[in-house]
């Protein structure tokens, strides 16, 4: 008999999209010119990077369907999953109003589905990812059979990719003296960083690396009316001061954790 598992965050995020108006959805996103500068950011870098053209990729908790309408955007054959009904709706919206106006007319597969317990057969996709979806699983047990579904339906030489909240990042607790709140209504978080993303996904793939993402961000975080400033500042210093990836795993705003399978 397969181990009982604890909380699957999925029920957490229901409550959340029952009670919650969500402040990140942005209608301005759905569209070519948006697509184009978020293509360029750092976090579809850290998935571009390991694909070639149009190679199949599963998100596992699509959450608005934005990272699945970029990479479908960029010819990439998408499948899409979330736990909530709420979030397919959702991320099926947004794709039925990027294509109401927008030339590309772009198809992805959204369904429900549940990560633990992936309804894909072994080896069916070169990568599998997900951003803001596996800190949320707090139980251990769970944590692991997460990683290891995205690793079962991988292809060998394929990728699972996972962008994460660095919940140990040092400079955290400064946002947080400065009344800077992030993260407002959210579900849980495990505690997060480059040591046990490296415990778990090495459990699953033979090589395992880890970078942060938007590391001067993190230190340029300030209250909104010095945002400006703080903007122009942030672009200079990421264009022309690059950190070590050692330092950037340690002070990134977010993690990405790729596991390549063998
Ligand atoms: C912060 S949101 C993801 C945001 C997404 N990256 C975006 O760009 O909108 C987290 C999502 O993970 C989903 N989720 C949580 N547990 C899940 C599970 N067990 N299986 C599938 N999806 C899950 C939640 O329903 C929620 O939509």
């Amino acid at each position: 008999m397969s181990k009982a598992l604890g909380n699957n965050p999925g029920r957490d995020w229901e409550i959340f999209y029952k009670e919650n108006e969500l402040n990140w959805e942005n209608k301005e996103y759905y569209t070519e010119k948006y697509m184009h500068s978020f293509l360029k950011s750092e976090w579809m870098h850290s998935l571009i990077a390991h694909l070639k053209p149009g190679q199949k990729v599963l998100e596992a908790g699509c959450g608005t369907g934005l990272f699945s309408i970029a990479l479908a955007y960029a010819g990439y054959e998408v499948t899409a999953i979330d736990y909530n009904e709420a979030a397919i709706e959702l991320s099926q919206n947004n794709l039925d109003l990027f294509n109401s106006q927008s030339e590309k007319k772009l198809k992805i597969d959204f369904s429900q589905g549940d990560l633990l317990n992936l309804e894909f057969q072994n080896n069916t996709f070169n990568m599998v990812f997900n951003q803001a979806v596996l800190e949320y699983f707090t139980d251990d047990d769970n944590f692991d059979k997460a990683i290891s579904e995205m690793h079962r339906v991988t292809v060998a030489g394929g990728t699972v990719v996972a962008i994460v909240q660095n919940t140990r990042n040092p400079i955290r607790p400064l946002w947080n003296l400065m009344g800077l709140q992030f993260y407002i209504n959210q579900p849980n978080v495990r505690l997060i960083h480059r040591q046990v993303l490296q415990k778990y996904f090495s459990r699953y793939f033979k090589i395992v690396s880890i970078d942060g993402l938007l590391p001067w961000k993190a230190v340029f975080m300030a209250p909104k009316k010095f945002h400006k400033v703080t903007y122009y500042l942030n672009r200079f210093f990421e264009k022309f001061v690059p950190q070590p990836k050692v330092l950037r795993s340690k002070i990134g705003i977010q993690l990405v954790v790729v596991g390549l399978k063998g």
